[in-house]
């Protein structure tokens, strides 16, 4: 086999494994006018930190990632950002791999098939929680004069508030994560410069809780 040869396998073998994580998944719309009453959601809210092995349905999923950072408005979303940013980018990781939560979509665009989960976290409960949500601030998208870094991890936990009581509301566990090693993060989830783990949260449904 040749230089050229092998070259030709090497660049078709990565456009291939391209396509394969570039796979999307449709989540099923948002059930926006369902759950339990606000002031009971609130009543339930807690931090569970023992999760059932079991994977969310889509439906779950796709009601998790709305509740936290989807559309609720032509262009604004569930949750506030200052001055109208959006720079958090929401990864979703499972066992069956990594995946960005496309809030236009409504989708899941996988950007590996490795259950990185471990690498999301410092406590040993995160490697086997079904979800584990990492917020993502994009600093390039919020590069300007009188923004005030610390305003990315503010936007995120008005995010993680959010899945804490759609959590609360379906009877799923989660909690929100600030004990994780933000370089790990970035190089499990290959995050490009600039971008940055700024909270996480995990989610699953509470092992002391059968399964609706
Ligand atoms: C910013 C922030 C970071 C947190 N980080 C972690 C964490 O890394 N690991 C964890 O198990 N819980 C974490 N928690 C959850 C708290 O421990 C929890 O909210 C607190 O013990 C109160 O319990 P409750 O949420 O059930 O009311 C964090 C909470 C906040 C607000």
């Amino acid at each position: 086999m040749n230089r050229k040869t092998i070259a030709i396998i090497y660049i078709l073998g990565a456009v291939m494994m391209g396509n394969l994580f570039a796979q999307e998944v449709k989540l099923p719309a948002p059930d926006r006018t369902g759950g339990m009453p606000l002031m009971q959601a609130l009543n339930e809210r807690r931090s569970t930190r023992a999760f059932k092995p079991e994977a969310l349905s889509l439906q779950h999923l796709g009601d998790l990632l709305w509740a936290a950072w989807g559309y609720n408005r032509e262009d604004k979303r569930t949750a506030p950002t200052a001055i109208n940013a959006q720079e958090i980018d929401l990864y979703v990781v499972k066992a069956d791999g990594v995946w960005r939560y496309d809030a236009r979509q409504h989708a899941l665009i996988q950007q590996d098939d490795q259950d990185r989960r471990a690498a999301t976290g410092t406590q040993p409960y995160v490697a086997s929680a079904p979800v584990n949500l990492v917020f993502v601030a994009d600093s390039t998208r919020v590069n300007r004069a009188g923004y005030v870094e610390k305003w990315s991890a503010v936007n995120a936990a008005m995010m993680a508030q959010n899945a804490y009581l759609y959590c609360a509301s379906a009877g799923l566990g989660g909690v929100v994560r600030g004990a994780f090693d933000g370089k790990v993060v970035a190089e499990a989830l290959k995050l490009p410069a600039g971008h940055s783990a700024v909270l996480c949260f995990s989610a699953g449904w509470p092992q002391e809780q059968p399964t609706p």
